[in-house]
């Protein structure tokens, strides 16, 4: 039986940090109703001329580093974004070529916005099962400044950009042991940019109806975390370490709850990075991995939740 495993990570942070006082002048809003409704501190945000892409590449670069792997070796780049440098070509072809890997890997993006780096994950374990890829480089990033109306104090105050990447290879263990992905369109006006390429409408930016989503998201994080242990080996008392999407701190809270997990065992950046989409959960897992943390040999659960609505959640042996 082949399984897919993680055997390298890595990310990268921009350098300008903006804390919750930066806010306080931009907006009508106080460092207390940030941090009592979202956990949040301070968030990164990247320099006008720094893309999703540029971001992306320093956390990939990282993460074939620690994986001690040769760059063209990699045989699939899947890269998860709902923040393009370009509309075409995909975010992962400009890594490919901005890596420098020259072997005419499979390269394409996911668009699944805060879930991204989930969906990313599960189709690359699907590669890996089929025998289609080998070694697989998968990043999620974000340039969420740069669609934030940073008028709008409901949602302002939440986004930040980053990104983070894992290297995933073919092993005869568990590595992945199970994904659950689901989406319901329906939601779609709850969490949205309500304009595109083909659909110009008035607005380029996030538009949230937050009661709504809170709800929606508490609700199907605690459905998902116990439907991917369904069918494995593994129980709630497995887990080591839950390593969520980082929206909200209440949010991950009642999913910590719902698994019987003690917040010691919760890895927490939302103080830190603010709700980076589809980077979120790959940027908490390098930093978990790298402060020793995370150990090889444990059990990780990954939940995510994200406009559209999509969502899921992986089980995996790190
Ligand atoms: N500062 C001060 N007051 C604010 C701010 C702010 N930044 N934003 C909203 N308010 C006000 C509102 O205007 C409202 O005032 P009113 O009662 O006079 O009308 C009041 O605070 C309460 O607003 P609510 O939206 O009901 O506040 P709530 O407790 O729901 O918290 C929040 C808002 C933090 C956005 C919450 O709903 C939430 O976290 N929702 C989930 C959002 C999320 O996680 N989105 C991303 C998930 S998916 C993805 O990652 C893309």
């Amino acid at each position: 039986m082949v399984y897919a495993g993680i055997i390298g990570t890595g990310s990268y942070l921009p350098e300008r940090i903006m804390p919750n006082s930066e806010l306080e002048k931009m907006v009508e809003t106080s460092d207390e109703w940030i941090q009592s409704r979202t956990g949040i501190k301070q968030r990164h945000i990247a320099r006008d001329d720094e893309s999703t892409c540029d971001m992306g590449l320093q956390a990939a670069l990282k993460a074939i580093d620690a994986s001690g792997m040769d760059k063209n070796d990699i045989d699939l780049i899947i890269f998860a974004t709902t923040t393009p440098d370009q509309t075409f070509p995909s975010t992962a072809c400009l890594l490919q070529r901005e890596l420098g890997i020259t072997n005419n890997c499979i390269a394409f993006d996911v668009q699944a916005v805060c879930a991204g780096f989930v969906y990313a994950i599960s189709i690359a374990n699907n590669f890996i099962k089929t025998g289609m890829a080998k070694s697989i480089l998968v990043v999620g990033g974000e340039s969420l400044s740069k669609i934030v109306d940073w008028t709008d104090r409901s949602t302002c105050v939440l986004f930040g950009d980053g990104a983070g990447a894992v290297v995933i290879t073919a092993q005869d263990n568990p590595g992945i042991y199970n994904s659950v992905l689901h989406a319901n369109g329906s939601h779609a006006n709850l969490l949205e940019v309500p304009s595109g390429i083909s659909r110009p409408g008035n607005s380029p930016f996030i538009k949230m109806s937050g009661s709504d989503v809170f709800k929606f998201a508490v609700t199907s994080m605690e459905a998902v975390v116990d439907e991917v242990l369904t069918g494995t080996e593994l129980n709630q008392s497995d887990i080591d370490w839950l390593v969520p999407h980082q929206a909200n701190k209440r949010i991950i809270t009642a999913t910590a709850k719902k698994l019987s997990l003690p917040l010691e065992k919760v890895i927490m950046t939302v103080q830190d990075h603010g709700n980076t989409s589809a980077a979120s959960i790959p940027l908490a897992l390098d930093v978990a991995v790298r402060d020793g943390r995370i150990q090889r040999g444990q059990i990780l659960m990954f939940e995510a939740i994200g406009g559209g609505f999509a969502w899921g959640a992986v089980i995996l042996r790190y």
